[in-house]
């Protein structure tokens, strides 16, 4: 490429702000590490009279027209920070069919449209890079597309919402309820006014998807993976699982079981010594198993406009300095097979149950006979009394057990009469 790098950027909102302030701040030392300089030509956004905080660099153009940034020959890489998948796909498609690389950090692009996308990068030599969109500035996807490659990897888990992580720090460490640490997190702009994609596991979605693709080398369709949010976690489940000594995080997990893939978000109990546990606040972790490497951890932050312009601007470095074909997936296929996907329902984990109902005696030993009969053993239990006598939670730990025998057992005690309340139910990892 020539010695000055002109970058289209679509979205100068917080990351893209972020992008121009660490180019402002870094440019000596990116220029040290180019041979050249790396210039903001052409930004893109919907509304170029909105008064803004921090202005684009002089000498910049503000557009509103997409193909300002596609059709111009000086603009080497488009970049995408604007979000969403309709004016997104439009722009990345067009620029990598013009001949552009493009760096986006939008996972949900990508877990919905990524496969058409990287065959489009594919079939034009171009790269589409997006280390920004997955755990923010955490460079996992360098991981493991480069540094981990040679490895099968076992196993994966993340903490992948920052927003969601924060509510069941605060829940834990503060006894709050989750309205409260929702409201908490709104408060200091960790999570949006609709909240939905963080606390119902979407986000963490798109990213699990993104992770698979790269780590298995397959298409894994956003929508067949099982995805439950933590907005119906009650704070009596966080004082249980840490009596327990566990810590509830909302998780995404993704093994492979005899050669099939088994994923998926959830809400978790992990035990309280495991790094993963330890994740607190807004921070982003991922723990990778490879079958050579063992265990390596990733932690750092998930968000923000200069953690996740760092991973941007990591990307538009990476394609600066490639001389042969830009290695988007990290798999010579141009098109990823679909992936072979385990039956949820096969999945085998520990298990943490908690029934409330009614307190007389006999009813400990109807619920351990029901699990036994579903071939679920148990491994601990509480079970505490009330002023007022008459309803009760129990909690069971078990031992590893499929989620069809769980479901099962759930549906018959759920049946009982002397079931108060539906069962709550986590699997532990
Ligand atoms: N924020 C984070 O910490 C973070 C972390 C990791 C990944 N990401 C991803 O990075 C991307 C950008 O996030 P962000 O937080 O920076 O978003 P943001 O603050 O909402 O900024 C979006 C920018 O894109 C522009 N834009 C949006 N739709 C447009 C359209 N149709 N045409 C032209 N311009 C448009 C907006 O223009 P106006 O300024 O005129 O409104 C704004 O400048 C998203 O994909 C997000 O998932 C964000």
């Amino acid at each position: 490429m020539a010695s000055t790098i002109n970058l289209g950027l679509a979205g100068f909102g917080t990351v893209g702000s972020g992008v121009a302030s660490i180019l402002e701040e870094n440019k000596d030392w990116i220029a040290r590490r180019t041979g050249g300089d790396i210039r903001i030509k052409t930004v893109l956004v919907r509304d170029t009279a909105k008064p803004r905080k921090q202005t684009p660099p002089p000498g910049t153009r503000l557009t509103a027209e997409p193909s300002d940034l596609w059709t111009d020959p000086d603009i080497d890489i488009v970049v995408e920070l604007m979000g969403g998948t309709g004016a997104a796909r439009t722009l990345v498609a067009e620029s990598l069919g013009a001949g552009k690389h493009v760096v986006t950090a939008n996972k949900a692009l990508l877990a919905e449209h990524g496969q058409e996308l990287f065959a489009l990068a594919a079939e034009k030599e171009r790269g589409l890079y997006h280390e920004a969109s997955v755990a923010g500035g955490i460079p996992v996807i360098a991981a493991l597309k480069e540094s981990l490659a040679a490895n099968r990897i076992e196993k994966m888990v993340g903490i992948l919402n920052g927003t969601a992580n924060f509510i069941l720090s605060e829940m834990t460490d503060k006894g709050q309820d989750f309205a409260a640490a929702l409201a908490r997190a709104q408060e200091l702009g960790y999570a949006e006014a609709d909240p939905t994609f963080d606390v119902e596991g979407v986000d963490a979605a798109h990213k699990l998807v993104l992770l698979i693709r790269l780590a298995y080398g397959c298409h894994y369709p956003l929508s067949s993976l099982p995805v439950t949010g933590i907005s119906s976690i009650a704070a009596e489940d966080i004082d249980f699982a840490a009596e327990f000594g566990y810590r509830i995080k909302l998780v995404g997990q993704v093994r492979s079981v005899s050669g099939r893939i088994e994923a998926g978000v959830f809400p978790a109990l992990l035990p309280e010594h495991y790094m993963l546990a330890n994740v607190s606040s807004n921070f982003n972790a991922v723990r990778v198993q490879g079958n050579a490497v063992g265990p390596v951890m990733l932690y750092g932050q998930g968000a923000g406009a200069l953690p996740t312009g760092s991973a941007v601007l990591a990307d538009v470095l990476s394609l600066i300095s490639y001389d042969r074909r830009p290695n988007n997936t990290g798999y010579q296929e141009l098109v990823l097979p679909d992936a072979d996907i385990l039956d949820p329902e096969l999945a085998g984990f520990n298990h943490y149950f908690r029934f409330t109902v009614a307190d007389r005696p006999g009813v400990l030993a109807q619920l351990a006979r029901i699990m036994a009969e579903h071939n679920i053993s148990i491994s601990q239990v509480i079970q505490k009394g009330e002023a007022s006598g008459r309803r009760v939670p129990v909690v069971f730990l078990t031992h590893q057990a499929r989620t069809r025998e769980v479901n099962a057992a759930i549906t018959e005690i759920d049946a009982q009469e002397f079931t108060a309340a539906p069962t709550v139910h986590y699997r532990i990892i």
